[in-house]
């Protein structure tokens, strides 16, 4: 059993809070009685919104190649763009954690939460990899090795490749701005940054402002990480 207004959520109507305003609107119910904020269901029971019936959405997961100008948040605010304008599909998706308004690169859109989480949770944050371009050669091998304190935490990222102004990491951690500050501490600026690969998934060949639905064996690399 769960919380009616989670049910809801689950099955695409709109956000858990939202969800919550409709119940205590009078609007949701279960067999015919009207639903109460705190009440329990499950999906097998018939749950209406203003009398239509509602039903679980499948799960949905698409990979992006952000363009940089895009916000990853779901609504528009300030006149953003947000990249739920590049994808349209039926569903009520959101972007797993984020990215920069310019940053580029791999981003993972789906309407599974539960997944979202596991990717985002502090202890189990995957290692994602980042191509930076800097404004100067990069010459501090040593200092980044050691790791970089930003905002009293270590951060330890791997090199994996450095070629005079571009620099080709990974990074455990998920912290805003993280790459940015990192090269900023250590004196250089970030000039272009693109994410290329969280965990096991590649963002590939895939065009710019484009996507695509996550093939099974990606699913379940991403799934089964850790
Ligand atoms: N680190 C950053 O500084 N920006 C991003 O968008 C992602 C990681």
């Amino acid at each position: 059993m769960e919380r009616v207004q989670k049910i809801m959520a689950e099955a695409g109507i709109a956000s858990r809070r939202k969800c919550e305003e409709l119940i205590k609107e009078g609007r949701v119910k279960i067999n015919y009685a009207i639903v109460k904020l705190g009440d329990t269901a499950s999906f097998s029971d018939k749950i209406t919104v203003d009398g239509k019936l509602i039903k679980k959405e499948e799960k949905v997961y698409i990979m992006l190649n952000k363009p940089v100008g895009y916000v990853t948040t779901v609504s528009e605010q300030h006149g953003m763009k947000t990249v739920m304008r590049l994808i349209k599909v039926k569903e009520r998706l959101f972007p797993v954690g984020r990215l920069d308004k310019n940053t580029e690169g791999l981003l993972l859109i789906t309407n599974d939460g539960e997944l979202s989480n596991r990717l985002m949770h502090p202890s189990k944050e995957v290692w994602k990899k980042y191509e930076v371009w800097l404004s100067k050669p990069f010459k501090s091998l040593e200092k980044i090795k050691k790791g970089i304190v930003i905002d009293r935490v270590k951060v330890q990222p791997r090199i994996k490749s450095i070629r005079g102004k571009t620099v080709v990491l990974e990074i455990h951690e998920g912290r805003k701005h993280i790459v940015r500050k990192m090269f900023g501490n250590m004196g250089y600026n970030v000039t272009k940054l693109r994410r290329t690969q969280i965990g096991p998934l590649k963002l590939g060949k895939l065009g710019k402002g484009t996507w695509r639905y996550l093939k099974k064996y990606e699913l379940k690399g991403l799934m089964f990480k850790r």
